[in-house]
């Protein structure tokens, strides 16, 4: 008899994906991963017509995972309290943020280190409506993180190559120029970049290549 629930979806995991999500102590993170790692298998084997099971997915040096197989399908995914958002599309590279919207200890100085002159007006002007500044921080922050994981990029090292708009959530998605991987700073390619409210209390963020993008969304 084939297995069942989450025990049968466990099935589609490789080794190391099973071995990864084993590290979690709490049952509930560890039944999280493998339905995370299951769902994205089945989501990509849909795309390029193959067994979830049969999928090889590699990580790349900075971490971001890709298809083995050279199909054109791009990925990313995130994680954030109940939700994982995933993000696939062909031949653009695309980035994926999620994040729960909460109480940030020492966010001014996340603000300032980090964040660039645009964006600090803009958290500036929300001051005085602590909720508001922090519903505009996560804003801001994923759009930086899908960004980053558009390129393969550290968090860091995006922070610092990257300057950013601060457009608010009505703009949808919008253009921006980004420094590419590896190359010296300065140089830039083009990408666009889409705000993603996928629940009440989350803040997301899409980044992809390209100059503009009309996403599909499904709820698995
Ligand atoms: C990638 C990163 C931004 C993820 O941040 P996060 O908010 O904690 O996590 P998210 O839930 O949004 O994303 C996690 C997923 O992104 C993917 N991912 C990991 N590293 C990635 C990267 N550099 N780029 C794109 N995607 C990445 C993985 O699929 C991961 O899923 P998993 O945790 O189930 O394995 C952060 O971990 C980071 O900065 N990593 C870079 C590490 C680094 O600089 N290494 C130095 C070597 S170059």
């Amino acid at each position: 008899m084939p297995a069942t629930g989450l025990e049968g979806i466990a099935g589609l995991l490789s080794a190391n994906e099973r071995e990864q999500c084993a590290r979690f102590l709490r049952p509930r993170d560890r039944a999280q991963c493998v339905v995370a790692r299951a769902s994205l298998r089945i989501v990509l084997a849909k795309y390029i017509h193959e067994e979830p099971r049969a999928l090889s997915i590699t990580i790349g040096a900075s971490g971001k995972p890709s298809l083995a197989s050279s199909t054109g399908i791009q990925f990313n995914i995130s994680h954030a309290g109940d939700l994982t958002l995933i993000a696939v599309s062909l031949k653009m590279r695309v980035g994926i943020d999620l994040e729960r919207i909460r109480e940030v200890r020492d966010m001014d100085a996340i603000v300032h280190g980090f964040f660039g002159g645009q964006e600090q007006a803009y958290l500036r002007a929300c001051e005085g409506d602590g909720g508001e500044r922090t519903r505009a921080f996560f804003l801001l922050w994923t759009r930086r993180e899908a960004a980053a994981k558009a390129r393969g990029l550290g968090l860091f090292e995006s922070f610092a190559r990257d300057t950013l708009p601060a457009f608010d959530y009505n703009r949808g998605g919008f253009r921006v120029e980004l420094a590419p991987r590896g190359a010296p700073r300065g140089g830039s390619e083009r990408w666009w970049i889409r705000d993603l409210v996928p629940a009440a209390g989350y803040a997301g963020a899409l980044c992809v290549e390209q100059e503009n993008a009309e996403p599909s969304f499904w709820r698995l």
